[in-house]
């Protein structure tokens, strides 16, 4: 069972995006670490924001993500409305949650900024209930904060 040292998770992160800028190239590179870091993650991706009100898919590992999610809908949505991270211990609790695998049980999902404010959220899905803890979310909200320039 892998479990994710934080400490070593934003150092790698860190190091691999020294002075890259690119929001793509960030976001994927991002994606790979974080997904392979620890057994509990199952899906873990970025939905971009593309036009006001509207998320599309971004760089992302595990199984197949909705294309398209707009603010009104999911974890997704709420975390892109507002602009707030959403711990879900349990998806089916959820009002309007969108299964793109049947097999998640938790979600855990955190606004990514620029400078110029939200550009994308950061999509954790586990097939474990109750998956994410408070410590992921400050751990993982840092790492954004670091690569994306806030
Ligand atoms: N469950 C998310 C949708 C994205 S996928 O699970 C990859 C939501 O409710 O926003």
């Amino acid at each position: 069972m892998k479990t994710v040292d934080y400490k070593e998770l934003a150092q790698v992160c860190a190091s691999l995006t020294e002075g890259e800028t690119d929001q793509i190239a960030l976001m994927a590179t991002l994606a790979c670490e974080v997904f392979h870091a620890d057994d509990r993650f199952d899906w873990v991706g970025f939905y971009r924001v593309v036009s006001p009100g509207l998320l599309k898919i971004g760089p992302y590992q595990g199984g197949h993500g909705c294309l398209v999610i707009p603010f009104e809908r999911g974890v997704c949505g709420a975390c892109a409305r507002e602009e707030a991270a959403q711990l879900v211990p349990d998806v089916d609790a959820f009002p309007g949650h969108i299964a793109c695998a049947s097999s998640t049980r938790s979600e855990l999902v955190l606004p990514v900024f620029d400078a110029n404010g939200l550009i994308a959220v950061f999509d954790l899905d586990s097939d474990q209930p109750d998956a994410f803890t408070l410590e992921d979310q400050v751990q993982l909200q840092a790492i954004l904060d670091q690569s994306f320039g806030q």
